[in-house]
């Protein structure tokens, strides 16, 4: 009998007879068995949101192991033997949950709930290797955990929505030197009222999870014997193979059997995470049953790591005597390589990961190895097994050999100590040591600049440098002996040793000219492939990091004499040695600090002020109640879309897309393939019902096709889709699809805005959505002292990165009728588009949204045509079809935010007073309108936050050949908001004045605001604005705080920083919305709303109006109903009219609908309720509902809730203060703190607010700091996945975040006095950006004494997004050298220049 693969999955047996061998844990979890806690966030190892428990039980040893793996990488096959713990394994509602699901909910660390299963898994893994930890015991109640382990267990985890904030607090309310006062806002204890206490948290308690069973236990403990036979863990049936020795796998390779087949050798498999699958391997070869790959030998010339061992276990041994009293040199060096292993991808990748597999893809795939860098560096040796030889190569060799075919294995790498690598070495050197000379000290250093500081990013260019350098005791020379500078990741073919620039240095004593020289050869030797962006960035890198580790060796550089006139200190201070002066041995240094993407230490903890007034008037509403749902969706069981399961005969769909701009279509072919036979069918344009139309899309009487016929307008256009039996199996059919196009006879596309007006290629604004104009331009202009003239701002485009990419399951039903599951932000527009496409009533439509995994606005009118799609396909071929987009897709044809392209005119006095602007705006909207056209107004309406006197403008809204471009939140106002901050900055600069007092010149008085918003500035009291801003500038001292950001700047030379602060103006439309309320016979509530629940909190708000407002029977409110109220499903023929969720009003009008429900219940029940009262005295909720339904009180009310035309249309109010630091040799930025205050009016549930703020801030730190949004020359999306589109994470946010949710009292006109909190927010992100343009401009200050880099410093354009480059090449990318020029002539010239 062939064997069978056994494992547990919480708790439960799984023997698994067949299964394909690439079947990933993932598939396997969510199609095989009811557990839905792992989800699919972007199926490449970068999201987190897969994370499971995998343990392994040592039957020998009686051990379990237990770590996290993304269930999306790993294998099935390979996980036989082994217990999976998914967070519905770690608590449930039925068992309990677990106290770190239930603190994520109590700390409000949930909003949308698709990241969060992952997110506790990520933190289960931690506590419990803490835990397992020889640490003292931690007093009760907590984890052996510190909290900066804690918050670094979800560094890798990526969350959308919450800003990352409450996470860490739940996170670090295990931690045993946490201080508990410290943690945020949650529901454990009223902050400032009630003591912070253990005791009032859910109970952690180590012991309480069981994660490997008894019954797998017992049945290995049974195998003992045979286990060690390999044979028995090799599955054939499954054509998984598993061999126990190097000879077994070569008479496997070398069988008729796998002549013909493909096959893949597998580690950890998560190389399927950089190089995607695009076709079946037929066999697969599990290269860990060979015990020599799985070795870790330490010896006296240093550690032998078999190559199939885990990255995380390799730290583990790396780490081994770091914590002793007394290391010994090889220990500090390996201890360095561990901390620079340490930031490889996340720990859930790194502990399936291999050695052997990453330098394998660094060899044969050019991949751009961290690994590689640094044991090039140590000079370490790997040992090849080809089938007839065995070779020991030193890496170099390895790197530099032709690619390795599938038949050469790698089997272990040496790591040498460094007195073997060296001592050979520096005794070639002895005659450039004197008899002054102390002994050789060695340094090792390595260096990594990459995007996210802790990891989860691949590098610019890393580096490692090992030199052995002896010191002149009385001059203070340092002299090189020996030197192994090794680079990697910079767009070469692979991890070089820099050997002309070692080469020069060996032997040389460190000077600023030697050390000038060699950055000079340096340059020469790192050339990026011509493809690599951000090249010269790159290189300039190299050269910094040369310079980081050789600056402090360099005797001129760290002894500032004054007569060099030049300030050393930062050189001094990035290393460590603030006097000047580099003191102690070999370990001091190699104890240097390296991290250069984080310029704080790694070890700083976020820390956060919350400040909330809360307020009892409308009791439970205004009650910072935690989030409906939220344990369910920490335990995974909360249902999005995908969680439903497939019913009978389900099919697969995935989006066939153009690759082209503007081209014909002249078919679409699919290769065969292993595969095909699973490919059911192709649905394009012709496959539209009789009576139905091609269309995708039905909102404000335009419509856009669903497939392209014969034309294709985009790149990402929808082509048709490929159905398959699953989903793996449709996209991959997708991707290999063949498009034929022709051009011929068709005009070069429309890329670009100015393409556009070329072209005049526009779409229309309607006069309702055209903005207007204030005052008079050119008079404003004749009084101006001073003009800027057609300035320019470029703005890209922004993803929305919802972790719930779209989804749909379509399901016909009887009588021409269909069911339909979006996860949409508006199933009533997908029901009116489904219909019209199927040629059917809109009644035979049903779309029901239960929960969004994050929208941002990509889920309102883009999800409409996936959703039209899958019905398309399911009501064809009368099967149920879903369709999860992978991610790439998703990003490609979703589209985002609107580039812009701005150029301005402007007036102003010599005092920064604007007196007139003018702007011309150019709106990318892509190829259809979409929501396009409420953009010009949006971006008008934020741009108006300032008095510009007179304001006029012309606005251009282009069509063009790019993916259509939607309302991603905020959407319109975060680019105008921008353009009058870099308006404001401009005028500044111009004027050399400081931005602050500009800003204060230019706000608005009530009276000018009344001009700029005349319908919806409401009343003198309401304009809150100005009492924020002095708010702001006082709690957080912008004045001191910016002496002591100069007097930083004075003393530092390649660390500046800078500090601005944004007010916002937001203007929002309450929309009309419905709401029905019914009470059953228990007296249990449902309600139902037209808002759907994104995360955004809307279901927790409704609940509370709704208790509140029934409540109002009782005049004293003693009805406490909240836990009576449920919100279900958005179902659009149960409720219809539901509209958009968007604009941040969804959830006040849905409150205000649902109070009007309530209102019509509460009059009904009145006269039943006095009439008990009279008989009765007083009378309970159940009661009186009892007595209702006897009565046949009709106990259902439903509400449409139109806002009134004037007081519909409101301003919000905020501002926010950041401060930052750049490290200026890598444009790495730091947000060290940002102080915010919003005006939340009375807040609905301040919890939620604070939630919501927080997300967006962290949203617009993406759009402002880290997402770069690229295209190809078709237009096409090419960051098209978590290795190039970088969200924020954990590790960008503010160091110190402080938040001020200000209550700003009575609003008539507003639902109980609330006002939006969902979008205004993210437009205060622009503080980050702009104080790190005030940090640039120090800077550029800095080094204009030398050169200047690229004009004036001071009038200098910060693009949007960012970057690392960008900000590095404001500051110069040449500025090392430019200093070390300087440097030598004045020494020279002063004649201090001896050698
Ligand atoms: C999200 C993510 C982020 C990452 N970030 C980084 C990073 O920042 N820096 C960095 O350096 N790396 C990074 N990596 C790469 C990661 O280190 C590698 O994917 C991993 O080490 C590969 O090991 P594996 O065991 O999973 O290999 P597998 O995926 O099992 O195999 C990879 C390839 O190597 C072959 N192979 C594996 N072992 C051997 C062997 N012993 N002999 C011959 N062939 C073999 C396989 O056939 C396959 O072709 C990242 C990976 C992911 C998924
Ligand atoms: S889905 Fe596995 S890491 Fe994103
Ligand atoms: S709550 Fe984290 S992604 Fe939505």
């Amino acid at each position: 009998m062939e064997p069978k693969l056994l494992f547990a999955i919480n708790g439960k047996r799984f023997e698994v007879a067949k299964v394909h061998p690439s079947t990933t844990l993932l598939e396997f979890l969510r199609t095989q068995t009811p557990f839905t806690g792992a989800k699919l966030g972007c199926g490449e190892g970068g999201c987190g949101a897969c994370v499971v428990i995998l343990s392994t039980y040592d039957p020998v040893s009686d051990q379990v192991e237990e770590f996290s793996v993304s269930s999306c990488l790993t294998l099935l096959c390979s996980i036989n033997f082994c217990s999976v713990t998914t967070s519905e394994g770690l608590g449930n509602s039925k068992d309990g949950f677990h106290s770190i699901q239930q603190r994520f909910a109590g700390f409000h660390a949930s909003q949308c709930g698709f990241c969060t299963p992952g997110m506790c898994m990520s933190l289960f893994a931690a506590l419990t290797n803490a835990d397992k930890s020889s640490r003292p015991e931690p007093p009760d109640g907590f984890s052996k955990i510190r909290k900066s382990e804690a918050e670094k267990a979800v560094a890798g985890n990526l969350c959308r929505c919450t800003g990352y904030r409450p996470i860490a607090d739940a996170c670090k309310s295990f931690a045993v030197d946490v201080d508990l006062e410290d943690l945020g806002l949650n529901t454990f204890w009223k902050k400032g009222v009630e003591d912070a206490d253990i005791n009032r948290l859910p109970r952690y308690c180590r012991s309480a999870i069981s994660t490997f069973p008894d019954f797998l236990k017992s049945e290995i403990k049974s195998l003992l014997g045979s286990l060690e036979n390999s044979k028995d863990v090799s599955f054939p049936e499954c054509h998984w193979y598993r061999p126990s020795g190097i000879e077994e796998l070569y008479k496997l390779l070398n069988s008729n059997e796998f002549d013909e087949s493909r096959v893949k050798l597998v580690v950890g498999n998560t190389g399927s995470g950089v190089y995607k699958e695009k076709e079946l391997y037929d066999r697969y070869i599990d290269l860990k049953g060979i015990p020599e790959l799985s070795m870790i030998k330490r010896g006296d010339s240093g550690i032998v790591f078999g190559a199939a061992v885990p990255i995380s276990r390799a730290i583990g041994e790396l780490n081994k005597g770091k914590e002793r009293m007394f290391q010994s040199k090889e220990s500090l060096i390996f201890a360095k390589i561990a901390e620079h292993m340490d930031k490889v991808a996340t720990p859930f990748v790194r502990n399936m990961a291999s050695l052997g597999g990453n330098l394998i893809m660094a060899q044969r795939n050019q991949f751009a190895s961290d690994v590689a860098t640094i044991l090039l560096a140590t000079g370490s040796t790997v040992c090849l097994q080809m089938p007839s030889k065995r070779l020991t190569l030193s890496l170099e060799e390895f790197l530099q050999g032709p690619p390795c075919d599938d038949r050469s294995i790698l089997l272990s790498i040496h790591i040498p100590c460094w007195s073997s690598t060296m001592e050979s070495c520096s005794e070639a050197n002895q005659h450039t040591i004197s008899a002054s000379t102390s002994e050789p000290s060695i340094l090792f250093e390595t260096y990594r600049a990459a995007p996210r500081p802790l990891g989860n990013a691949v590098s610019y260019l890393n580096s490692a440098f090992l030199a052995n350098v002896s010191m002149d005791k009385n001059s203070g020379d340092s002299v090189i002996l020996d030197l192994n500078l090794a680079y990697g990741a910079y767009g070469g073919e692979h991890a070089i040793r820099a050997r002309e620039v070692e080469n020069f240095l060996i032997g040389k004593v460190l000077t600023a000219s030697i050390l000038l020289e060699a950055t000079k050869i340096l340059r020469k030797t790192i050339i990026p492939k011509e493809d690599i962006p951000h090249s010269n960035y790159r290189s300039s890198l190299a050269v910094g990091f040369l310079f980081k580790f050789l600056g402090p060796l360099t005797k001129e550089l760290h002894v500032p004499e004054k007569n060099l006139h030049v300030d050393t200190s930062g050189v001094f201070e990035l290393t460590g040695h603030p006097n000047g002066k580099i003191i102690g041995n070999a370990d001091t240094l190699v104890h240097r600090e390296s991290n250069c993407t984080l310029t704080s230490s790694l070890d700083d903890i976020l820390s956060s002020r919350q400040s909330i007034q809360f307020s009892k008037d409308y009791y439970p509403v205004g009650e910072p109640i935690k989030k409906v749902g939220a344990e369910i969706q920490a335990s995974g069981e909360a249902r999005y879309v995908d969680d439903i399961p497939s019913p009978k005969d389900c099919l697969y769909g995935a989006f066939v897309y153009s690759t082209r701009a503007l081209a014909h279509i002249k078919g679409v072919q699919f290769n065969s393939t292993p595969s095909s036979p699973k490919v059911i069918a192709y649905i394009g344009a012709g496959d539209i019902p009789k009576g139905g139309q091609n269309i995708g899309l039905d909102v404000l009487n335009l419509t856009e096709v669903l497939f392209a016929n014969s034309l294709t307008e985009c790149a990402g256009q929808a082509l048709g889709i490929v159905i398959a039996e699953t989903q793996k199996l449709a996209n991959m059919a997708a991707k290999q699809a063949r498009v034929k196009y022709s051009t011929e006879n068709l005009e070069p596309p429309i890329l670009s805005v100015e393409d556009a007006v070329k072209r005049s290629s526009f779409f229309e604004i309607p006069p309702f959505f055209r903005p207007q104009k204030v005052g008079d331009f050119s008079k404003g202009m004749a009084e101006a002292d001073q003009k800027i003239h057609a300035a320019e701002v470029k703005l890209s485009s922004q993803y929305y990165f919802y972790m719930e990419t779209q989804s749909v399951l379509a399901i016909p039903e009887e009588d021409n009728c269909i069911l339909v599951y979006s996860s949409s932000q508006c199933p009533e527009v997908a029901q009116k588009t489904i219909a019209k496409c199927l040629g059917i009533p809109f009644h035979n439509v049903r779309v029901i949204t239960r929960r969004v995994g994050g929208g941002f606005g990509g889920k309102a009118l883009r999800s409409v045509p996936v959703a039209t799609a899958c019905a398309l396909a399911a009501f064809k071929l009368r099967r149920p079809v879903k369709m999860y987009l992978d991610r790439q897709t998703d990003i490609v044809m979703m589209g985002g935010r609107h580039p812009m392209k701005i150029n301005y005119d402007v007036g102003f006095k010599s005092d920064g007073k604007i007196t007139a602007l003018h702007v011309d705006i150019l709106i990318n909207a892509g190829i259809t309108s979409d929501l396009s056209p409420i953009i010009p107004l949006n971006t008008v309406t934020a741009l108006k936050k300032y008095n510009w006197s007179a304001l006029s403008f012309d606005i251009k809204l282009c069509k063009t050949n790019i993916s259509t471009k939607s309302a991603m939140r905020g959407p319109g106002e975060v680019q105008g908001s921008y353009i009058a901050e870099a308006i404001i900055q401009d005028v500044a600069s111009f004027l050399s004045k400081d931005i602050h007092s500009v800003k204060m010149k230019n706000l608005h008085t009530y009276d000018s605001l009344k001009l700029f918003y005349p319908v919806s500035a409401g009343d003198v009291p309401e304009y809150t604005l100005p009492s924020i801003v002095d708010d702001l500038t006082s709690s957080a001292r912008y004045s001191e705080r910016l002496e002591t950001v100069q007097r930083f700047n004075g003393f530092n030379k390649w660390r500046k920083r800078g500090i601005s602060w944004v007010p916002v103006i937001y203007q929002v439309t309450q929309m009309p919305t419905p709401g029905k309320v019914s009470i059953l016979g228990d007296g249990s509530i449902v309600i139902e709303v037209g808002g759907i629940e994104l995360g955004q909190g809307l279901w927790t708000k409704v609940k509370q109006m709704a208790a509140f407002a029934l409540g109002q029977l009782w005049d004293d409110g003693s009805q406490n109903l909240l836990d009576k109220a449920r919100v279900v499903q958005a179902d659009t023929l149960s409720l219809i009219q539901g509209g958009i969720t968007s604009g941040s009003t969804t959830s006040e009008s849905s409150c205000a609908a649902v109070r009007e429900s309530c209102k019509i219940l509460a009059d009904r029940l009145k006269p039943v309720k006095e009439h008990l009262e009279a008989q009765m005295g007083s009378v309970s909720w159940d009661n009186l509902i009892v007595q209702a339904t006897r009565q046949s009180v009709n106990l259902s009310a439903h509400a449409y809730w139109v806002p009134e035309r004037t007081s519909g249309i409101y301003l919000n109010y905020g501002a926010a203060m950041s401060e930052v630091e750049i490290d200026v040799l890598t444009g790495a930025t730091t947000i060290m703190r940002t102080d915010l205050i919003y005006d939340c009016g009375q807040s609905l549930n301040p919890a939620v607010d604070l939630g919501q703020i927080e997300g967006a801030f962290v949203q617009g730190i993406g759009f402002f700091m880290c997402e770069e949004y690229v295209v190809n020359g078709d237009g096409l999306a090419v960051s098209d996945g978590t290795w190039t589109y970088k969200i924020p994470s954990l590790d960008i946010v503010p160091k110190e975040f402080n938040i001020k949710v200000l209550k700003s009292g009575f609003h008539e006109k507003r639902v109980l006095s609330s006002k939006a909190s969902g979008e205004p927010p993210l437009l205060l992100a622009a503080s980050v950006h702009s104080a790190t343009s005030e940090a640039i401009k120090a800077a550029r200050l800095e080094f204009l004494a030398i050169d200047k880099p690229d004009g004036s410093p001071s009038f200098f354009k910060l693009e949007v997004p960012a970057i690392m480059p960008v900000v590095k090449e404001l500051c110069g990318l040449d500025n090392v050298e430019k200093y070390l020029e300087n440097i030598v002539t004045v020494c020279s010239s002063s004649g201090s220049l001896t050698r």
